[in-house]
This record gives structure tokens, C-alpha cells and sequence, in this order.
């Protein structure tokens, strides 16, 4: 697909309550991180809770071929990290990244949570990186260029002296996981297609502690930081309205 897709009222209505078990299942996953916690145990949980709502299935699951429900992407892992007999330690940060498939539309969504204490510099990169996506929320709105959430992602990743990393980038989605257009997460306002009334997309800002450089580990998924830096990673699945937008996760 090369053009935005437009929801109906009785779409919008399922993407809604595909939002809201993907908004609870990533508070209820986050609930249980703490230290000792093996990152296969919040995936089971994930897959449970989705699966616990009459028309609801896990949005990864089998993309791609990837194997599990959650990604669990810790400390220099960026994005895709597969959930494993991997136990979470105080002062680890993971990102809990989650997608559901309800009435045959996908919603996405994910959060950065923190393993008991955490280092300064981990604390403020996760504000910093909270703070990115809701300032892209704040911009957007029918009329917005996805340039313009590019921007305000990018700027505030550097005003906290962290990168935003540069080809991981956020979405259009509805019968796709991944659809037109990619939001990337720095650019210029005012470039870029203009977001119309009644599409949603996924906006992630992926900003990390070093130069932004990334590569693929040997897994086939896990995408990490070449210079070892933290990464964090929040994302929103937003509905776009005339002045404004809601979040539906
Ligand atoms: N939220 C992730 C993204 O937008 C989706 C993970 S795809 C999967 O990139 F294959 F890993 F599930
Ligand atoms: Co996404």
C-alpha cells in the first residue's frame, strides 16, 4: 500500500478495544518486571492475557516467522529483542514491546521499563525518550506532514544529548502491522506526506545513549547499539482527528 488507509466508525470502534487489551496486557507485563525475572515468563504472560479476550491475538506472533509475542529488548538492544531464559538484573532497562490483532486490525504499542535502580544517565534517557513521543503527539493532527513528528522526536533526543537511531523508524498500520507510511524519528517540518482524518499510525521514538549506529545479531531479530550504548524505545498507536489525536493504546 502507497497511500493511507481510512478507518469507519465501526473499524475505529475495534481498534479502540484492540488498543485498550494492548494498553492493559503492556501495564500488566510491566507489573511483573523486576529482578530475577526471566524475560520468557513475561512473554507467556503476554500471550496469556491477549488470548484471555474472545478476538484478540498476538500481533507478532508468526511475523515474519518471529517467535514470540512480546519483544523484550534489553539495555543495548534496541528493538526485537526475543523473549529467552534471559533474567532481568536491578539497573537493566527493557523494552516491552507489544502488538494485538483484534477484528483483523493491528494495533502496536510499547514501553521502556526500568529493573529495580537504575543509572542516572538510564532514568534520563527514558524520560528523554517519553518526553520525544509526547511531543510527536502533541504535533499530531490532520494537516501535520510526518515531518513534523520527525522533528520534535529528533530535537528532543538532542536536547537530552542522545541520538536518535536513525533507521529504525515508526508506522502507518491497521491491516498491516507495518503499512505506509514510515515516521522516522528525525527529519525536517513541514516534508514529508500529510496525515489525513482517520488513519492511525505508530510513532516510536528508538533514541539511544551513542552515535546511533546499530547492527543485527546472528538471532536473525535482535537489532543492537555497535558502541554498546543503552536504547530506549516508547510507542503510541495514534488515531488522527481534525485537531488533534487519540491515543489508543
Ligand atoms: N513494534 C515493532 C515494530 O514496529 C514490531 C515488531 S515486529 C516483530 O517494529 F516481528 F518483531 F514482531
Ligand atoms: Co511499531
Amino acid at each position: 500500500m502507497s497511500d493511507f488507509q481510512i478507518f469507519t466508525e465501526k473499524e475505529i470502534a475495534a481498534l479502540r478495544e484492540g488498543g485498550k487489551i494492548l494498553r492493559e496486557c503492556l501495564q500488566r507485563v510491566a507489573g511483573m518486571v523486576r529482578p530475577g525475572v526471566k524475560t520468557v515468563t513475561l512473554d507467556q504472560e503476554a500471550q496469556r492475557f491477549i488470548l484471555s479476550h474472545s478476538g484478540a491475538l498476538p500481533g507478532f506472533k508468526g511475523y515474519h516467522g518471529y517467535p514470540a509475542n512480546l519483544c523484550t529488548s534489553v539495555n543495548d538492544e534496541c528493538v526485537h529483542g526475543i523473549p529467552s531464559e534471559r533474567i532481568l538484573k536491578e539497573g537493566d532497562i527493557v523494552s516491552l514491546d507489544c502488538g494485538v490483532l483484534y477484528h483483523n486490525l493491528y494495533t502496536d504499542a510499547c514501553i521502556t521499563v526500568a529493573v529495580g535502580n537504575v543509572a542516572p544517565q538510564a532514568r534520563s534517557l527514558m524520560e528523554k525518550t517519553s518526553q520525544a513521543l509526547a511531543s510527536a503527539i502533541s504535533a499530531a493532527r490532520a494537516g501535520a506532514k510526518v515531518g513534523d513528528l520527525s522533528a520534535v522526536i529528533e530535537e528532543m533526543a538532542k536536547n537530552g544529548g542522545f541520538t536518535p537511531v536513525r533507521f529504525l523508524t515508526g508506522h502507518g498500520l491497521g491491516s498491516n502491522l507495518h503499512q505506509f507510511p514510515d515516521i522516522p524519528n528525525s527529519g525536517k517540518a513541514g516534508t514529508g506526506p500529510i496525515l489525513p482524518v482517520s488513519t492511525i499510525i505508530a510513532v516510536e521514538p528508538i533514541i539511544c545513549a551513542g552515535n546511533g549506529s546499530i547492527s543485527e545479531k546472528d538471532d536473525g531479530w535482535t537489532i543492537v547499539t555497535d558502541d554498546g550504548s543503552i536504547c530506549a524505545h516508547e510507542e503510541h498507536t495514534l488515531l488522527i482527528l481534525p485537531t488533534g489525536c487519540e491515543i489508543l493504546t
